[in-house]
């Protein structure tokens, strides 16, 4: 069923395991990440970034999410991920977003925890749940983000903040990054735990693409309950229609379907493996 973001990281939080909040493109995406978590007994967090969410238009979107999960038998909810713009924030959470990201950590922190404050009204008024965040995240993210060094916080601010904001997931900044890692990520284990001591609220790691699976084992112990992923992804189904286009051309066999089921194939194998290796599969 859907469900609220809440719902699914509290209980991962509790237990310890972490659930893969993965960012689709575009309908055959979704409907395989939806399938995966279906064949994984997993629950799921599906993501949409702000370019998705206008390069097919948050209405079609929306339609879609509603009709591919009408009846799914695992819990399933949607999120609109780092949004800077309180206009898309609104308009998601009208349509019936389960839950946004908004992501204000360009802004002085003074000004990002005044509209968090807003942001977190505006979506209790829908039953809906927001994730905040005061540092930027290293790397770009569908042309969010910036490849400077992230900003970091003092732990006493990034605890004022989830306290006084009131937010349901914190993503905190411990040297992860979008995209792809040059070098294989030197993270900050303890700020997982420093924060989760003092104020329990379920983390989400972000950057999860190119992180091994030592380092998410140990992150998601420590209190990160999403997990998100979406270069892999996103390299994932450009590389399985690129190896499929070049068997069209080389048989001189056109047939898009053939294209389609391979490249879903490929997302459904990504997402029961993610659950698995974050814990959360066989959970639904
Ligand atoms: P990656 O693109 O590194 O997987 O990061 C995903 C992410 O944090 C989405 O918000
Ligand atoms: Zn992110
Ligand atoms: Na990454």
């Amino acid at each position: 069923a859907v469900v609220t973001l809440k719902e699914i990281v509290d209980r991962a939080f509790a237990e310890r395991y972490g659930v893969p909040a993965i960012n689709i493109v575009n309908d055959l995406t979704l409907e395989n990440v939806l399938s995966g978590a279906v064949e994984a007994r997993s629950p799921v967090i599906v993501q949409t970034s702000v370019k998705t969410v206008k390069s097919i238009g948050a209405g079609v979107l929306y339609a879609m999410w509603e009709s591919m999960t009408r009846g799914i038998e695992v819990p399933v909810t949607l999120h609109l991920d780092h949004c800077p713009e309180r206009a898309v924030i609104s308009q998601c959470l009208a349509l019936g977003w389960n839950s946004v990201l908004f992501d204000a950590s360009e802004l002085p922190v003074e000004e990002n925890l005044r509209q968090t404050i807003e942001v977190v009204a505006e979506a209790r008024g829908y039953g809906a749940h927001v994730e905040g965040e005061i540092e930027a995240i290293t790397g770009v993210e569908d042309d969010h983000g910036s490849d400077i060094e992230g900003r970091r916080q003092s732990l006493e601010v990034s605890l004022d903040f989830i306290r006084r904001t009131g937010v349901d997931v914190f993503a905190p900044a411990i040297g992860n990054a979008h995209g792809v890692y040059k070098h294989e990520p030197i993270l900050d284990f303890q700020r997982v735990s420093d924060i989760v001591e003092a104020q329990p609220v379920p983390i989400a790691l972000h950057g999860g693409s190119g992180m091994t699976d030592e380092q998410f084992t140990d992150l998601i112990a420590r209190g990160c309950a999403k997990v998100n992923i979406s270069t892999a992804l996103k390299i994932l189904f450009m590389r399985s229609m690129l190896e499929n286009l070049r068997v069209a051309e080389e048989s001189d066999k056109w047939d898009p379907p053939t294209l389609f089921r391979s490249v879903a194939a490929d997302v459904r194998g990504l997402t029961v493996e993610l659950a698995t290796k974050f814990g959360s599969a066989g959970r639904a």
